[in-house]
């Protein structure tokens, strides 16, 4: 007799989640013990924030689209646990999957654990130690509910134990981004981006920003404006904006002074694969984002993190980024350091090999045997 496949419900919400889960989806349909599922929150709408992710990523569209939108924490997480609830009762999943540390990740875990669906969370244990960051407490809640923790680097394992949680329920299986990025990395370099920007390899800054400690205040976004009018003097500088730094630096009147500058290219968001392009071949990375910090890293191109802590240490530790306060004297002064050739050399950590999301779909099709047997 065939063994019934094992329901899962795989949430995605926000950029950062399309990357990871469409590996996953795809590890999980191949293996075949699972009837895996795509649950699309809507925390993130916009063709460019959303669409163009699962049509470069090769994602079926979601099975379920709960459109929950932009609102404060609370009125988005409430939201998103209201509509989700709807789906897990009427699913009965076998297993609810959330990756990352998006508001959509926490919302999803709470509803799971208070239904008594197993919870498995991909990215677990990543410590900023910075409770200031909502992504923080997203992740100290759901890794607190979640029944299989599956943790991309050894911090992760650390954290987790440090915090009680039993080691029976901890995985190392390694990086799904990165197997999204080893899989559309070839497709990414035939995109036509370096042309239609008229840029030629290593020979340009690419830049994103939005983390809300950056761009929600005045001070954060004039040290912005600051790193990147001294960076276009020396290299051409390429800046995707994120809606909520362009609406910020809207606020501020600080558009149009970038706007005016003459080797600077202003963007709309990009899609996955022309942004794995430009980062393949820019000579440097200035961001605030989480996990560029480790796209850089596996592709062994220089980074700057502008912020005061990671909860990704071995980006530093072994890989090609670095931390600095968002201070745009010393910003500029590292970055042209970089720039004429005093950056540091990384290596790849453990099992960031493009095979996470098959290690995944094994463990947890051993797991939720065993749960059964019992
Ligand atoms: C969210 C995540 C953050 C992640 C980031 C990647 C949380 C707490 N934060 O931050 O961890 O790094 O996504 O982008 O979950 N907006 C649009 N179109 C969209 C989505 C948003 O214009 O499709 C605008 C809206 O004005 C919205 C603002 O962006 O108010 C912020 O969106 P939100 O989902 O609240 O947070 P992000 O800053 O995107």
């Amino acid at each position: 007799m065939s063994e019934s496949p094992f329901k899962v419900l795989n949430v995605v919400g926000a950029r950062p989640n399309f990357m990871k889960v469409a590996p996953l989806h795809a590890a999980l349909q191949a293996h075949g013990r699972f009837n895996s599922m795509i649950v699309h929150t809507g925390q993130h709408y916009d063709e460019k924030m959303s669409d163009v992710f699962f049509r470069q990523l090769e994602m079926p569209h979601p099975d379920v689209y709960l459109g929950i939108g932009s609102g404060s924490h609370a009125e988005q997480t409430g939201k998103v646990m209201i509509g989700f609830e709807e789906i897990v009762l009427k699913e009965k999943p076998d297993l609810v999957i959330v990756v990352g540390d998006v508001n959509s990740t926490m919302a999803c875990s709470i509803v799971a654990a208070k239904c008594h669906i197993p919870l498995a969370h991909v990215e677990a244990g990543l410590r900023s130690w910075d409770r200031r960051m909502p992504e923080e407490i997203n992740r100290i809640v759901t890794d607190s509910l979640a029944d299989y923790l599956l943790v991309t680097e050894q911090s992760g394992i650390d954290n987790l134990v440090a915090e009680g949680i039993s080691e029976d329920k901890i995985f190392f299986t390694g990086n799904v981004m990165i197997d999204s990025l080893v899989k559309f990395r070839e497709k990414a370099a035939k995109t036509t981006i370096l042309q239609d920007l008229r840029l030629t390899p290593r020979s340009f800054v690419l830049m994103t920003m939005h983390r809300p400690s950056n761009v929600d205040g005045e001070s954060g976004l004039h040290s912005i404006v600051q790193i990147i009018q001294f960076l276009s003097s020396i290299q051409e500088v390429v800046f995707p904006i994120h809606p909520r730094t362009r609406k910020q630096l809207k606020a501020f009147g600080l558009l149009e002074q970038l706007e005016n500058l003459p080797n600077l290219k202003l963007l709309d968001p990009l899609g996955y694969l022309e942004f794995l392009s430009l980062m393949e071949n820019a000579s440097l990375l200035i961001t605030d984002s989480g996990g560029i910090q480790e796209e850089t890293t596996f592709l062994q191109v220089p980074c700057l993190t502008l912020r005061e802590n990671t909860e990704r240490p071995v980006t530093v530790e072994i890989g090609t980024n670095e931390l600095m306060p968002m201070e745009a004297e010393n910003v500029n002064r590292r970055a042209s350091e970089i720039l004429s050739g005093k950056n540091v050399k990384g290596s790849v950590p453990p099992l960031w090999d493009g095979h996470a999301s098959e290690r995944i779909a094994e463990e947890l099709a051993i797991q939720l045997k065993r749960r059964q047997a019992i």
